[in-house]
């Protein structure tokens, strides 16, 4: 092990040293050939999509990388994962990478979903025997039926993007590349994806992020990075980056040079005395889908909305069952109305005697972010005493003060053991639900705070 200004070299995961590449793009496709038979004069325009970048991402970090269109993440991930060389500079890794590229890559159209996990897995360095054992399970995760026995070129997008995460995730990489794949998949897909992001984190896997959803990057990202037109413009915190990246999206084409320099100055005085060097990420916006015009919404039951990501812990004498959300009506339903009150509902099924039982609810983002729960009783107030065989309905009465988008419910029973509070039985993602789109809602981002903006024009300028 030594030291490089002071990081100890083992804990750096990605290390990228004045890396630039550069592309030749031909006018016209038989000057490329001339250049290759006529070697002298070239007859390519040069394109930079990547000036002197310098960046390092430490051991178990979670990098976002934003960046307009065309900026060059793409071909920046691309030169992490090797299957781009950079024109100019050094690429570092420590550790098994493993990518979801933008679509198109990796698989061969012509070969079946099966045999492109074979091809792939031996790719990222598995024996066949290896992919042989895993396979069930990377079908299991990607879900896509028989459709794994056609050839990849009859997939839609999000049956592609979902082989390809769940081949991706298989190898329990140490870096993970993701590429805005995940805009792709329907909510319940990226929410699965989202659950296996973040237990590789728990893992300590290192984990570089494209995305345009500042939400996503805000929440999974502890460090992003800014790049336009092929420079690292900034990097800092997710919360810095993205609201610059906004900036710049908005920016009127006049003011964009005089942005990008106070930006320039912001991050230059963040790593003043700190070496050049920068941390990078970015992400795209799951967002919300589709935009039903509804005057009234009220709440439905919608088949199709079933979370993919439960997992369920190993009970100790207890087991959740049937969680489900009810309308005032006492319909059961999974998409509701914004302000509506609703019930979250689970039974728990109790095989041995259990002590101070209390029971508990947990609401979160697609992206796993926590926004609120509650226990069914306080500390003291446990139930004392369940015995084996008993079966507790448990209710949660709830307002959705919560804006269109897609949630995840966790249902959990704790109790005592040995003196100790002790999960008998758990539950995450035991529930999905969507809050329905509105037309011409003015509140914006998650919580509904009821806010009721007034707006009065105290004086009006005469012209004369
Ligand atoms: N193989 C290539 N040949 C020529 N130009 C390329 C090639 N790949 C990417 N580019 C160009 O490089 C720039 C950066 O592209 P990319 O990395 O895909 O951006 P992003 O992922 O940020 O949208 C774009 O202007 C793109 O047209
Ligand atoms: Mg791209």
């Amino acid at each position: 092990m030594f030291a490089v200004g002071g990081v100890v070299m083992s804990e750096i995961a990605i290390s990228l040293k004045n890396v630039s590449k550069c592309f030749k793009r031909y006018t016209r496709p038989v000057d490329r050939l001339k250049e290759l038979l006529l070697p002298g004069k070239s007859r390519a325009d040069e394109f930079w999509a990547l000036r002197d970048i310098n960046l390092e991402v430490l051991k178990g970090h979670t990098l976002g990388i934003v960046g307009r269109n065309g900026s060059g993440k793409s071909t920046l991930l691309q030169i992490i994962v090797g299957t781009l060389t950079p024109t100019t500079g050094q690429v570092q890794l420590n550790g098994r990478v493993s990518a979801l590229l933008e679509l198109g890559s990796g698989f061969n159209p012509e070969f079946t979903g099966r045999q492109n996990v074979f091809f792939n897995g031996r790719l990222l360095g598995l024996s066949q025997k290896e992919v042989e054992n895993k396979f069930d399970e990377i079908a299991r995760f990607a879900d896509i039926g028989d459709f794994i026995e056609q050839p990849v070129k009859t997939y839609s997008s999000g049956m592609f993007v979902r082989l390809a995460f769940a081949v991706a995730i298989s190898v329990n990489p140490d870096i993970l590349v993701v590429d805005e794949a995940l805009a792709v998949g329907d909510e319940a897909f990226q929410r699965k994806c989202f659950s296996r992001i973040q237990s590789i984190q728990e893992r300590g896997g290192t984990i570089l992020f494209v995305s345009h959803s500042a939400t996503s990057v805000v929440e999974l990202c502890d460090q992003a990075v800014l790049v336009d037109s092929g420079e690292l413009l900034l990097s800092g915190s997710p919360k810095l980056v993205v609201s610059k990246y906004q900036k710049l999206i908005y920016a009127p084409s006049e003011k964009l040079e005089a942005l990008r320099q106070e930006i320039r100055e912001i991050n230059s005085q963040l790593f003043r005395g700190s070496g050049k060097t920068a941390v990078i990420s970015d992400q795209t916006v799951p967002g919300s889908t589709s935009k039903i015009s509804l005057q009234k919404p009220s709440a439905f039951y919608d088949p199709g909305l079933i979370p993919q990501s439960t997992i369920s812990y190993i009970s100790q004498g207890a087991k959740i069952e049937n969680p489900c959300i009810f309308s005032k009506e006492g319909k059961v339903v999974n998409v509701l109305a914004r302000g509506k009150e609703y019930i979250y509902t689970y039974q728990v099924k109790f095989t041995e005697v259990a002590y101070k039982v209390r029971f508990g609810m947990l609401i979160k983002t697609l992206s796993g972010f926590e926004l609120g729960g509650a226990a069914s009783h306080s500390l003291e107030n446990a139930v004392d005493c369940i015995e084996p065989g008993s079966l507790v309905q448990v209710e949660f009465k709830f307002s959705c003060y919560l804006l269109p988008g897609v949630y995840f419910v966790n249902a959990g029973v704790v109790g005592t053991i040995d003196y100790t509070e002790t999960y008998l039985d758990r539950c995450i993602d035991a529930a999905m639900f969507r809050v329905q789109p509105e037309d011409n809602l003015l509140a914006n981002t998650i919580i509904d705070f009821n806010i009721e903006p007034s707006v009065l024009l105290m004086q009006q300028q005469v012209t004369a």
